[in-house]
């Protein structure tokens, strides 16, 4: 990474207690060179969140995501085994979908060349008098997958350390709920006009919520907020001062946890619902986030009004945080900010998420 160590002073890579560290500096997040390196130091090492596998219930289901600008296809196959790859063919690089009435197939949607299920290339429409040509070497890139509790994980890095090390300790945690029962309902996208981190930052810490967010304020139970980090995740969670039946937010019959997974996932658990949000940069000062709403009974969720309550009040609280978010990027990108400091007592989960992408990039260096 030599070419690109001007672009970070060895100082704000120092890795310090959050009672004496620094935010990181303001040129991380307006920067598209720094953006560049994220996609290869941290979202091509971490595993990001692909989907749920109630998203694609059916063999011959597939979806599309893109990590560190590559285009990633996610398909379950007709032995029920969800495979991924990247979504490039390697005729000219078009992109692929199952075969219509196949689910064993995947064509190019640009000349029609047909790969095999295992990425193997079949079909090749008209090649003859091509020479030294060989199928073998022409198969789909695969992308690496794990499924933890319903959710389909991809990792671009072959060495990326098993799921399990990464998530260890929440399925203890958030235990009796079940991620695996849940079932998809619905997604909602929002492009933001501010950097990844802007957004990750603003998750990770309730400092803000009595000045951006005084309605929910007044139903948390503040003082008691509570933020818990582990090695690659943190957890926040507050009870509710308000318990009435009409406080949307309060969790019935249990606990709501509020997991952010490292670099960009974001995972709400109410008993009976999930809300996983992804955070996939779009440039270095623009952000599209992804919101996907689970239930474990998604009929009785309807008829009971609770989607519709669900979405509307994220909905709001969204649109609280997108327009601060939007005039923080403003911030950072003026002539005067650089970095500030942490509140210790409220702000542990931004440190914590800042002290990992400083471990990463000096991981990436050295
Ligand atoms: S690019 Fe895929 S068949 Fe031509
Ligand atoms: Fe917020």
């Amino acid at each position: 990474m030599s070419s690109d160590s001007s672009l970070i002073k060895p100082e704000d890579l120092e890795l310090k207690p959050i009672e004496r560290a620094d935010t990181i500096p303001s040129a991380w997040y307006t920067t598209s060179v720094f953006l560049e390196l994220e996609e290869n130091a941290v979202f091509k090492k971490n595993w990001q969140l692909a989907c749920h596998e109630s998203q694609i219930p059916r063999p011959g289901d597939s979806i599309c995501r893109t990590v560190a600008g590559n285009p990633i296809l996610i398909v379950r196959d007709h032995t029920d085994e969800i495979r991924a790859f990247y979504n490039v063919c390697r005729h000219r690089g078009g992109p692929l979908s199952v075969k219509s009435g196949t689910t064993t197939v995947l064509q190019c949607k640009y000349h029609g060349w047909t790969y095999l299920m295992d990425g193997s290339l079949r079909g090749v429409p008209q090649f003859d008098r091509v020479e030294l040509f060989d199928k073998k070497d022409f198969g789909l890139k695969p992308v690496k997958t794990e499924t933890w509790q319903g959710l389909i994980f991809i990792s671009l890095d072959e060495n990326s350390l098993p799921l399990r090390d990464v998530i260890g300790g929440i399925s203890e945690r958030i235990s009796p709920n079940r991620l695996d029962k849940m079932e998809y309902h619905t997604t909602t996208i929002d492009l933001i006009e501010c950097n990844w981190k802007v957004y990750v930052d603003n998750y990770l810490e309730g400092y803000h919520i009595p000045i951006v967010h005084p309605e929910l304020s007044g139903l948390l139970d503040y003082k008691n907020y509570v933020t818990e980090t582990a090695e690659h995740y943190s957890l926040q969670y507050s009870p509710f001062s308000d318990t009435s039946a009409d406080n949307p937010y309060k969790a019935e019959d249990g606990q709501a946890f509020y997991y952010f997974i490292y670099p960009n996932i974001m995972l709400n658990i109410l008993p009976g619902r999930l809300q996983t949000n992804i955070i996939e940069p779009v440039g270095h000062d623009k952000c599209r986030v992804i919101f996907d709403y689970f239930y474990t009974d998604p009929i009785k969720a309807e008829e009971q009004g609770t989607i519709q309550n669900d979405l509307e009040y994220s909905a709001k609280i969204q649109q609280e945080d997108i327009e601060i978010c939007e005039a923080v990027q403003a911030g950072l990108r003026s002539d005067v900010y650089d970095k500030g400091r942490f509140s210790v007592k409220r702000e542990l989960g931004v440190w914590h998420f800042q002290t990992l992408l400083k471990k990463n990039l000096l991981d990436f260096q050295f």
